[in-house]
């Protein structure tokens, strides 16, 4: 993308977040990667009347390959990690969730805006006013459920029992002191009790693994026992996903993490086609997508900061709070969670 266009972006993403003159904003990345992100965001920062600074940390020593999650480069460096703290705003082109130094920030009272996906994606999924609205109404009513259960054609049918995790909801923003957000996204999430989630879960093909960053092309059937995967059944795909969270050598990497579902009607569920290299987070994002998560729940306050992490967004899956149908195969049913055009 030209800088010109790019600059004009994250002008925009920095109104929305509400950065103004009186404020710092820092911009973090790592190594060689994204320069170009942290000249147009200093550029808009400095249009909006804010201070600035970029901190760049060094590449990792040794790269092992794995998307290891939670070792964010930062807990050797404790006076960066301070310059960041002393911050109103940062932007992160690193992906620092998960490690011990992005919580720190947050409870600093900075706000922190992860910007890693290809600039054309942060562009065309730029967030909205009104789709954060609809995300609000959506967390609204996951925060007020005490069960969750996922039910799909192909023979899923899981239970999370609610209440002990926080709602967090995810609109591509952030104007909030302390508070975190991606950009581009779109959906909503929690997490069920430690040893809450018990059920079985189909994976059709079409399904999203994410960091594979794959379809599934054979169905997977998972059988989830309080709260832990005990079986990993199926043909390809299975041996995959099996294969690789085994390699961690951690069985907290079976463990059931974040669940919810996405309301961005323009993020497209073929996305990984158009942009296979990046997060996956068009793909988290799709309108009336039910996706659930392995691995970590330390983001939502829980003891399992494991670095074994999936995302799997799943298509035509219907999702109920306490036994009212939100997501109807695929359809969300609340009119107010759906773009105006769709009510
Ligand atoms: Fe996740």
């Amino acid at each position: 993308m030209d800088q010109s266009l790019f600059n004009e972006i994250c002008l925009r993403q920095l109104t929305l977040s509400r950065v103004h003159e009186g404020e710092t904003v820092a911009v973090l990345t790592r190594g060689a990667e994204r320069l170009d992100y942290a000249d147009a965001f200093l550029w808009a920062a400095q249009k909006l009347g804010a201070s600035s600074f970029h901190l760049r940390i060094p590449s990792p020593a040794s790269a092992s390959g794995a998307w290891a999650v939670g070792d964010s480069g930062l807990g050797s460096n404790p006076l960066a990690v301070q310059a960041l703290e002393s911050a109103d705003m940062l932007v992160d082109c690193t992906f620092l969730l998960f490690s011990k130094e992005q919580f720190a920030i947050q409870a600093a009272g900075t706000r922190i805006l992860t910007a890693v996906e290809p600039p054309e994606l942060l562009a065309r999924l730029m967030p909205t006013v009104e789709l954060r609205e609809r995300v609000e109404v959506a967390a609204e009513l996951l925060t007020k459920a005490s069960v969750m259960r996922i039910t799909s054609p192909a023979g899923t049918d899981v239970m999370y029992q609610l209440g002990r995790y926080p709602t967090m909801s995810e609109y591509g923003y952030t104007d909030t002191p302390g508070r975190w957000d991606h950009w581009p996204a779109a959906f909503v999430f929690t997490g069920g009790t430690d040893d809450g989630v018990d059920g079985t879960i189909v994976l059709s093909p079409g399904d999203i693994l994410l960091p594979f960053n794959t379809y599934v092309q054979t169905p997977v059937t998972l059988t989830v026992e309080q709260g832990f995967i005990r079986g990993i059944r199926g043909g390809l795909d299975a041996e995959l996903l099996s294969s690789y969270i085994k390699s961690f050598g951690d069985p907290r990497g079976y463990g059931m993490s974040h669940v919810g579902w996405g309301l961005d009607e323009r993020a497209h569920w073929h996305g990984l086609t158009q942009f296979g290299g990046g997060m996956g987070m068009e793909l988290r994002s799709f309108y009336g997508n039910v996706m659930f998560s392995i691995g970590p729940n330390n983001e939502l306050g829980g003891p399992n900061d494991t670095a074994c992490h999936f995302d799997i967004p799943m298509r035509g899956n219907s999702l109920y709070l306490d036994d009212e149908l939100i997501v109807d195969q695929g359809e969300l049913t609340v009119p107010e969670m759906r773009p105006a055009g769709r009510r």
